[in-house]
């Protein structure tokens, strides 16, 4: 470049930005969207921006490498990416008011990401003016100042930028814990569930699909529609049209009625050719709400999850755990399916996984039968925890064994129908919160250990067939005790 064109240059660029803060001054963002051209125009910054933010590091490694060695052969080419900094910088800037101003955005974040573009612009053409008084010494020392001072806005400004498109936490969301605190940030807490059933509907399932779709337009730095669904109180309180999510009335909720708007409506979310949710993420945000919105809720609180939505779960369960941890778990399966196959040898019994989550199982004793005993129950002792369903029928259990069984704290359906069993201690059962359903058909449980049952109010179900209770007055008098269980006259299946 010969050496009279950047003066001029210069000057061209300082009246350019003498212009544009008259614009800037003169229509000041007002949060209203303007005309469809402008916007067009706006849209060219993300692509913009990339070029100062090029341009001007690779002058900082320029100035750099003269500085050490002045002789570099790298010398001339400075004045040109210094015209190209600061050329570059003012496009940026005015793309970017372009798009703030037309898009309608005047949130904080838009603002303090213009504040900081603009003294970027200034330091630009304050370091090309320096460069006019190049002979005199203290040019060349405030020139190097302004350069490290411009690094700094050209940092923070991208920074804000962006968090502007990606939300604030974007660079930071997989931050190893080891050095999160070095930067004043909490460690991330991540899922501590170990099973589908540990998970927290709201933190765990829903608010991830929020976070990937709707929180770079809806957060608090950014709230479209006066809308943050970054926590759930933002959630319940809602924007401009009210609450975004009403328990138990996904018809009334914003939100749902904006997912599941036909894609081509001007209020479908998410908005501006963003990808839709999918038809399972619609199904089981709807679920959700219908079925109370809760925010602390866990998977395992909910009596009965459609199909449909528990296959989502499990879906979404296996996604966030790591390889290794899936390594360490099929491990741990592998181990545990190999001691419970010695049983099933040793004992003559079944042992099978349930269906949806292979670490939970089914005990059946029907081959064992007349031969499974207190002692081979004892033997099952270690896997307690993971037993659901237990069919002790026709086995040689008898009261003295349901202390035992009241070990197996995860277990929902017992089966002790045949036993002789009188029912003295069944009390014990009242420990195991997760029971729903025993079945005493045609075992020996006494007409006067009512009481000891009717302790059983978690009880969903409770089979009686060809016992002394199962008369209509005990039956009564039962489901006075225990009126959430059905006690069926008629059914004897479990
Ligand atoms: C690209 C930006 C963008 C994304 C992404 C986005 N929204 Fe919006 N959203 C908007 C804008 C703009 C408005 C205000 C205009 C309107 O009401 O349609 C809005 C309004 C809303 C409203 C109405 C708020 C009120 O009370 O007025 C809801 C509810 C909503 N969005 C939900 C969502 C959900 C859920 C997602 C994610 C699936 C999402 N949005 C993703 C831009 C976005």
């Amino acid at each position: 470049m010969r050496k009279p064109s950047f003066p001029i240059l210069l000057t061209l660029f300082g009246s350019l930005a003498l212009v544009l803060a008259g614009l800037m001054i003169a229509n000041p963002l007002d949060g209203e969207p303007r005309s469809e051209l402008l916007q067009f125009f706006g849209r060219f910054h993300p692509t913009v921006l990339h070029l100062p933010i090029a341009f001007i590091l690779l002058l900082a490694i320029l100035e750099t490498r003269t500085f050490f060695k002045p002789s570099s052969s790298l010398k001339p080419a400075i004045p040109l990416i210094l015209t190209l900094s600061i050329g570059s910088v003012l496009l940026a800037v005015l793309t970017g008011f372009l798009l703030a101003y037309a898009g309608g955005s005047n949130e904080e974040l838009v603002i303090e990401h213009m504040r900081m573009s603009i003294f970027l612009a200034i330091g630009a053409l304050a370091m090309g003016s320096l460069k006019l008084f190049w002979d005199q010494r203290f040019a060349k020392t405030a020139y190097r100042l302004l350069l490290l001072v411009n690094l700094g806005l050209l940092a923070s400004s991208s920074h804000d930028g962006g968090s502007l498109t990606h939300g604030r936490d974007y660079l930071t969301k997989y931050m190893p814990n080891v050095i999160r605190p070095i930067f004043g940030l909490s460690v991330e807490a991540k899922s501590t569930a170990n099973s589908v059933d540990d998970l927290v509907v709201f933190k765990d399932l829903i608010h991830p699909i929020i976070e990937q779709n709707c929180l770079t337009c809806h957060n608090p730095d950014k709230q479209k529609g006066e809308l943050s669904l970054e926590t759930y109180a933002g959630h319940l309180e809602g924007g401009d049209m009210g609450p975004s999510v009403v328990p138990n009335d996904a018809d009334n909720s914003e939100l749902v009625f904006r997912i599941t708007l036909p894609e081509d409506d001007e209020e479908f979310m998410p908005t501006d050719g963003k990808p839709p949710l999918t038809t399972e993420e619609v199904a089981f945000i709807s679920w959700w709400i219908e079925n109370g919105a809760s925010d602390t809720a866990t998977v395992a609180s909910f009596e009965t999850i459609p199909a449909a939505i528990e296959q989502y779960i499990v879906g979404v369960f296996d996604m966030m755990l790591t390889p290794e941890e899936i390594e360490a778990q099929e491990a741990k399966r592998i181990e545990l399916y190999a001691k419970l196959n010695k049983l099933n040898d040793e004992l003559g019994i079944l042992i099978t996984p349930i269906e949806t989550d292979a670490s939970k199982f089914r005990i059946d004793t029907f081959s064992a039968q007349k031969s499974f005993d207190r002692k081979m129950l004892k033997r099952l002792a270690p896997f307690a925890d993971t037993i659901i369903e237990a069919d002790f029928s026709s086995t040689q259990l008898s009261d003295a064994s349901i202390s035992m069984i009241s070990q197996f704290k995860n277990l929902r359906t017992l089966n002790l129908s045949k036993t002789q069993i009188e029912g003295s201690t069944l009390a014990n059962l009242a420990k195991v919160e997760s029971l729903e359903s025993l079945n005493l058909y045609g075992s020996q449980v006494k007409s006067r250990q009512i009481e000891q049952l009717a302790k059983l109010t978690q009880l969903k179900r409770l089979y009686l067939f060809q016992t002394e209770l199962y008369s209509k007055v005990t039956i009564e008098r039962l489901r006075a005790a225990l009126p959430d269980c059905e006690i069926d006259l008629n059914d004897n299946a479990i």
